[in-house]
């Protein structure tokens, strides 16, 4: 069976860059991506790529190559449901806030209504790709409904979770460390798999497409993010102990990393892991595991969490601990909001919660990003309700030119590691600044001999000051 023609619901951070490549690759392929919010797709169209809505390397050239050649962005659902042979699920999954498993449990309403919508308005049969990161055993649930409130058609349900990381998405769509597909063991079943394999083979290496049941598959994208936070938060927690002993912990990193066993990526302390899914994936995983009795197995799990969440009050404790145990009314600069480089998302960045934290000591802050927007950053600190709208946009000021923003402040902090932080004119930005001038770098980015040369107080997570 080759596929002519491809629906995705949901133009977020993986909807969009995957279709996108997709529509690259396989210029045989009409594809066309689907979203209920009419603002995004209207910034998918935009003539100027520059104003897509995500933003990723690379990613504005392969949009502006493939759409309205065979790669479409549209809000008529329906539609796009009807003319497609397969639909890729990739809408958001976030952590329930209400109700049963509030707080930890995925909250799969939006699934569901995709479900329900590809049942009432498919005519033909359709094979359904679960892209969103979704709770193992999730998939049965999708065939119970399309089964039972289609037409009496036949649905295939595919599990092909995206392994994508942000700021990167383009580099990791186009040479995958693996391609992940979990169908049913039947007949049926083989005959999708195979479908979804051959779009990806067109581009990806045979050997590295994996195929396996649906709930491995399922579970395997949980276990992988798991794995990857909990190397974030293991050398995090290591770096608690660096600043007390005098080891440091980028040494620390370099030495165990050698080992070919635990390998150099995921061992960068820092202020702690941020991203749309490390937390909610964990936290499902808790979940889950809870609900089938195993306690033992969710601590273990819930112990990543807790371990972030320390790091991250950790840090904004420093900052008050070294500013003379007050902040109330000083000006404190942050370069950085977004959760990594590379990208203008901002979901549950550690720049949120350490400002919250020092907004409730009275602090006055300052923030530059290179590509987070002010509107983001206030929708960030707003949403978590701690003081109103108003207050927050009192206290905190979007500054667009990051040397303003570090003039006259008590302290900076790194946030976030964009590259560019590293050129800055950090003699320019000393000069300007009240002294005793500190530098608490969250990334472990700057040099900091050169930095103490200049005059800088630095505290680096994982050294002794
Ligand atoms: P997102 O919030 O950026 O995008 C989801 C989109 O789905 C939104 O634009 C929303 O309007 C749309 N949507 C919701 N319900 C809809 C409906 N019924 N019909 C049409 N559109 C609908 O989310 P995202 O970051 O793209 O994540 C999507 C899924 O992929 C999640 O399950 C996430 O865990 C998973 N994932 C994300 C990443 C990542 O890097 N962001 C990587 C791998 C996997
Ligand atoms: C992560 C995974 O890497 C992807 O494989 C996965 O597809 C994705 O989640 C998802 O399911 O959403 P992402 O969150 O985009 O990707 O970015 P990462 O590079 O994993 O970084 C996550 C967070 O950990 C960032 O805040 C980053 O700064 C932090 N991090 C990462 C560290 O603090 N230290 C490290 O060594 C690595």
């Amino acid at each position: 069976m080759s596929i002519k023609s491809i629906c995705c619901i949901g133009a977020g951070y993986v909807g969009g860059p995957t279709m996108a490549v997709i529509a690259k690759k396989c210029p045989q392929i009409k594809v066309t991506v689907v979203d209920i919010n009419e603002k995004r797709i209207a910034a998918w169209n935009d003539p100027d790529v520059d104003n897509i809505p995500v933003y990723e390397p690379g990613l504005g050239e392969i949009v502006a190559d493939a759409r309205d050649k065979n790669l479409f962005f549209s809000t008529d659902v329906d539609r796009a449901i009807d003319e497609a042979e397969m639909i890729f699920i990739s809408v958001n999954t976030p952590t329930k806030t209400y109700g049963e498993g509030k707080g930890q449990a995925a909250d799969l309403k939006w699934i569901e209504l995709c479900a329900r919508q590809i049942a009432k308005v498919a005519k033909g049969d359709k094979i359904v790709v679960e892209k969103s990161t979704l709770p193992v055993r999730t998939a049965s649930t999708l065939k119970d409904i399309l089964t039972h409130t289609g037409n009496g058609l036949n649905f295939q349900i595919l599990s092909n979770p995206e392994f994508l990381a942000e700021g990167t998405a383009v580099e990791d769509l186009l040479d995958p460390d693996r391609v992940l597909i979990g169908g049913e063991q039947s007949p049926e079943g083989e005959k999708a798999i195979q479908a979804l394999v051959d779009i990806y083979a067109q581009w990806v290496s045979r050997d590295k497409i994996l195929t396996t049941n649906v709930w491995s598959s399922e579970l395997s994208k949980l276990t992988a993010n798991a794995y990857l936070a909990q190397r974030v938060s293991s050398i995090n927690a290591l770096s608690e102990l660096c600043e007390h002993t005098e080891a440091d912990i980028n040494e620390v990193a370099r030495a165990i990393g050698a080992d070919s066993r635990i390998g150099p990526k995921f061992l960068k302390a820092s202020v702690g892991f941020g991203g749309s899914c490390f937390q909610k994936d964990i936290l499902n995983l808790v979940y889950i595991s809870r609900s089938y009795g195993l306690n033992e197995v969710a601590d273990y799990w819930e112990q990543v969490i807790i371990m972030n969440d320390h790091q991250k009050r950790r840090f904004a404790k420093k900052i008050i601990r070294t500013l003379y145990n007050t902040v109330s009314g000083k000006k404190i600069t942050f370069l950085g909001w977004a959760f990594k480089k590379d990208t203008n998302d901002t979901r549950e960045s550690a720049a949120i919660y350490v400002a919250d934290h020092l907004l409730n000591e009275q602090s006055s802050l300052s923030v530059y990003d290179p590509k987070v927007t002010e509107e983001q950053v206030f929708t960030d600190l707003d949403y978590l309700d701690t003081r109103s709208p108003e207050e927050n946009r009192k206290a905190l000021k979007v500054i667009k030119d990051p040397y303003k923003a570090c003039e006259n402040s008590h302290a900076v902090a790194i946030l976030t590691e964009w590259d560019e932080f590293k050129d800055y004119d950090w003699q320019r930005i000393y000069d300007s600044m009240l002294k005793p001038a500190h530098i608490f770098d969250g990334r472990n980015l700057l040099d900091k001999e050169a930095l103490r040369k200049i005059g800088f107080q630095v505290h680096a997570i994982g050294t002794a000051d």
